[in-house]
């Protein structure tokens, strides 16, 4: 099926022009397959004795794989999760750092990469390091600066900025970390979709990301990625009764064996949300059958359209770097009144963010240029 054929089926609601959806990288919309899926789901958690553990674990086994899959991983390597944050706290507490190590990341990231290093500071007198931005924008060379220091245990960054779009190499500082024997940590979330990854080829060691945005599944979906060779050396901080070996036979208990499962299931906290984690499922569905590598040229094709437009306009300052290379799926762009123009595009039915004082637009590979168009329109007003 062609692309323009599965963005029809898919995102009908979203072709017309009553909105203009610029805003996946708040909130991702669900495909037409997973809305289904969702009330399907529903109707079977109304009559429980068809949602059995049998169905609950294959739900997650496939989850996994599909991740796996979209990221060059292995499933044994996926541990589910409800969010980002749970596996970036799951990186800052389940990483054996001890006093004086020196975490760094970069400033103006998201705050989701910054508390869980500041409570571990906090907690456990770790040396967090916050290296200065270029402006606006993640300085790739200051952050590779900046873990040539004595000391330092572990890189922790977004690939891309929520704020600016700015996309970091993960291959540079993922070898440069390599190299140096320090942890790297990615928070993904921004990435993920308008971009992919292959993990098998770009040294990470826990990344992690939430599903609900661009990969258009539900809040309380998403995952975390454990380099393989990691996962049997980490313990989990936060143990769950299905964190361990044989804890899948409901018949037996009770033999409290501390045996953790030796993939990543270790860090899993079930009992998980299984209606959502299917809805996640036939949402990924949709990416794989469209095709990752698919979506992405898409999604780059129409941020570029965006960034052309900034450049012609004078007084429209662009934020987000203009190469391909150094973006993603947002484009953040600074009007002469910001906050008026955010009121103009909400009161025209363009839904966007206002992200520290600049206009943040992220379209999805179902977004019509036309969209695009009237957006850009209204904000050239
Ligand atoms: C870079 C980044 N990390 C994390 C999040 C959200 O984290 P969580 O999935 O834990 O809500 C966002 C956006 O809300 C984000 O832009």
């Amino acid at each position: 099926m062609s692309l323009d054929a599965i963005i029809q089926r898919e995102f009908g609601r979203l072709q017309q022009d009553r909105t203009i959806y610029l805003n996946s990288a708040a909130t991702g919309p669900l495909p037409e397959r997973a809305r289904r899926v969702a009330i399907e789901q529903a109707d079977m958690r109304a009559e429980p004795w068809r949602y059995g553990p049998d169905v609950q674990f294959r739900t997650l086994d496939r989850s996994r794989e599909l991740i796996a899959q979209l990221i060059g991983a292995a499933p044994q390597e996926i541990a589910l999760m409800v969010n980002t944050s749970y596996g970036l706290n799951l990186a800052a507490r389940s990483l054996p750092f001890k006093k004086g190590d020196v975490v760094v990341a970069s400033d103006r990231d998201f705050p989701a990469n910054i508390y869980p290093w500041m409570a571990l500071a906090r907690d456990t007198g770790i040396d967090f390091r916050v290296v200065p931005c270029a402006g606006r924008l993640f300085d790739e060379e200051a952050l590779l600066a900046a873990i040539e220091q004595p000391g330092v245990k572990a890189l922790v960054v977004s690939w891309v900025s929520f704020e600016s779009g700015m996309q970091l190499d993960l291959q540079r500082l993922g070898e440069a970390c390599r190299a140096r024997n320090i942890w790297f940590v990615v928070d993904a979330i921004q990435g993920l979709g308008p971009l992919t990854l292959d993990v098998s080829r770009t040294p990470i060691d826990i990344l992690s990301c939430g599903t609900q945005k661009w990969l258009l599944s539900p809040w309380g979906t998403g995952f975390a990625y454990v380099r393989k060779e990691l996962v049997r050396t980490l313990e989990p901080t936060q143990v769950s009764w299905m964190a361990v070996e044989g804890s899948d036979d409901f018949t037996q208990l009770l033999n409290y064996r501390l045996q953790y499962w030796d993939d990543a299931r270790r860090f899993e906290m079930v009992s998980l949300p299984y209606q959502d984690f299917s809805v996640m499922n036939a949402a990924l569905e949709v990416i794989h059958e469209a095709g990752p590598v698919v979506v992405a040229a898409r999604i780059r094709e129409l941020t570029r359209h965006i960034i052309e437009w900034a450049q012609r306009h004078h007084g429209m300052q662009l934020v987000t770097p203009s190469d391909d290379h150094h973006r993603a799926g947002i484009v953040a762009v600074i009007p002469p009144d910001p906050r008026a123009a955010s009121a103009r595009l909400t009161a025209r039915g363009v839904s966007h963010s206002l992200r520290e004082g600049a206009i943040r637009l992220s379209p999805h590979f179902f977004t019509p240029v036309q969209h695009l168009e009237t957006a850009l329109g209204v904000l050239s007003e």
